[in-house]
């Protein structure tokens, strides 16, 4: 039957006969399914793969710094890219999500296109693709395809002609965390939340500015720190702060206060298809509530959403 140890044997060796001396270029996120892939295909071929880790400044407070070096510790061939100010150029004056993720989307093949011309006679893409992508990726041609668009699968241009390789394109989630351990990656990947592309972006009801995205990481990094200084973070699936476009009164010594509402959202799943809100402790939510209305200047208000999917989404946007 499937075994981890198993399938990493068979699919090193799949790999290096199928790539030989070719050379292969991936994008990693700082997920799980990339960071599995590119280690099983740097195990099959070394060197020859290269990895490029895009900050497109919409990621978690630290998160490019901490994640890079994590990579560079496993001996990864990677190259990091401070992209921040192509992003938020091409976000400027959006508000409707599904504009903000097309941009996104096109700002980041706009870096990877530009990154993987600078590697000589790269012949491959490599992929974190995982099973339930595939089939997910088959519905974006249906009539649910116009809810998300998601640029996991398929964001590759037709005029990089690479050939694609996908080592994990038979697994489910646990299976690729089960490989995962098996290929000794830290703990502190695997057992990561999932986290959309396109970033705080649409966790930013409205307009992205640099300074939204720098208070919502402030608010995000208590919520999540909390979860984890509490010892829940690994009780719930996923979860992240939104930035309302809305301002409320509050008051401050003896001033009004006319500033942003954020809404924390943490939900338990097993696939993100359905979802319920996680039934967080009110010691927590509180002290969570007080840390960050007391540090993160701009935010005078903190609500809990309590919607489950379906109906509702986990993301706001
Ligand atoms: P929703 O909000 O549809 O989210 O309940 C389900 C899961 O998908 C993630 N998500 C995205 N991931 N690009 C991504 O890579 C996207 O545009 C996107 N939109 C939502 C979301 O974080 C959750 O894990």
């Amino acid at each position: 039957d499937w075994t981890a140890e198993s399938f990493v044997e068979q699919t090193i060796a799949n790999l290096r006969k199928k790539l030989g001396n070719d050379k292969v270029v991936m994008a990693l996120s700082g997920g799980v399914d990339s960071t599995v892939a590119a280690t099983l295909v740097h195990q099959a071929i070394g060197s020859n793969l290269y990895c490029i880790f895009v900050d497109n400044g919409l990621l978690r407070k630290d998160e490019f710094e901490e994640v890079l070096h994590s990579y560079q510790d496993m001996g990864l061939n990677i190259k990091g890219v401070d992209s921040k100010s192509h992003f938020y150029n091409s976000l400027d004056g959006l508000s409707e999500p599904e504009a903000k993720r097309k941009a996104i989307g096109k700002s980041f093949i706009d870096i990877f296109d530009q990154e993987a011309h600078l590697i000589e006679e790269v012949k491959w893409l490599g992929q974190g693709t995982i099973y339930p992508d595939v089939i997910e990726s088959v519905s974006i041609n249906g009539p649910s395809a116009t809810i998300k668009s998601h640029h996991n699968v398929g964001g590759l241009p037709d005029f990089m002609k690479l050939k694609i390789v996908e080592p994990l394109n038979t697994l489910f989630k646990d299976e690729v965390r089960a490989v995962g351990r098996t290929l000794g990656i830290d703990e502190k990947i695997l057992g990561r939340h999932p986290f959309p592309g396109p970033g705080l972006a649409i966790r930013i009801l409205g307009e992205i500015t640099p300074e939204k995205v720098a208070i919502l990481q402030e608010v995000d990094s208590i919520f999540i720190g909390g979860l984890r200084k509490w010892n829940l973070y690994k009780d719930v699936w996923q979860a992240g702060a939104m930035l309302l476009p809305v301002q409320s009164v509050g008051v401050m010594g003896d001033e009004r206060t006319y500033e942003s509402v954020v809404a924390l959202r943490a939900v338990t799943s097993v696939d993100g298809m359905t979802a319920d809100w996680a039934h967080l402790p009110y010691e927590f939510l509180a002290e969570v509530s007080n840390d960050i209305i007391n540090k993160v200047k701009g935010v005078n208000r903190v609500v809990y959403d309590i919607s489950s999917k379906p109906p509702a989404t986990i993301e706001w946007e």
